[in-house]
């Protein structure tokens, strides 16, 4: 009796044994082509709030519409961005203030236009500014631009959000 016993073991556990090495066969082959696909940030356009869009902050600018965009305004504006406003921003990096390629996604025209001519009244009134205000060390300073100089501004950072890559 013992040695059926016994025998049964040996049998069951050559069972166990061979329906187990297939398993772990499979285990150890690597998966197949990885499924994971590149992923494409969408998150950005679902976080642009529609209030904000149509917040056109408040100065001189009450309505402004966009045409196609103007290379010679483009080029005035460069050089302004270059000399009045590149220490502190650029597209897509922070530095002592936001990346603006975000912020132009975000704010209506006339929105970038108050704040450039209109700096710290937006600052102190507009919600969005205090806040703003709060979350950076530094205060931007009012860039003192004629109504030109800012839309030409307005018009390099229109330009360079479409054509430059982000970085
Ligand atoms: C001395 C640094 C400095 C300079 C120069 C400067 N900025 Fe700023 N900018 C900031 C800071 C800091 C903020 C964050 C808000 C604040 O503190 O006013 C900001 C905010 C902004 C915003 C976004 C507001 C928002 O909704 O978050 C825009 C647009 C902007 N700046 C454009 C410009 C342009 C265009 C120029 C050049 C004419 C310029 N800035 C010059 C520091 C600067």
């Amino acid at each position: 009796m013992k040695k059926v016993l016994i025998l049964a073991f040996i049998i069951l556990t050559l069972i166990i044994a061979c329906k187990q090495t297939p398993k772990q066969e499979q285990v150890q082959t690597p998966p197949a082509v990885s499924a994971e696909e590149p992923k494409e940030d969408t998150t950005e356009t679902a976080e642009i709030s529609g209030a904000e869009k149509s917040d056109k902050g408040i100065g001189p600018i009450k309505e402004l519409k966009l045409a196609a965009i103007d290379q010679n305004m483009v080029k005035t504006g460069e050089q302004l961005f270059q000399s009045k406003c590149a220490l502190c921003h650029t597209l897509d990096q922070k530095k002592v203030g936001p990346p603006l390629r975000d912020e132009m996604e975000e704010h209506s025209p006339e929105f970038i236009m108050n704040l450039l001519l209109n700096t710290e009244e937006m600052q102190q009134k507009n919600e969005h500014m205090k806040a703003e205000v709060k979350e950076y060390v530094t205060v931007m300073p009012d860039p003192e631009l004629t109504q030109d100089q800012a839309r030409a501004i307005l018009e390099y950072l229109r330009s360079a959000v479409e054509t430059e890559p982000k970085k």
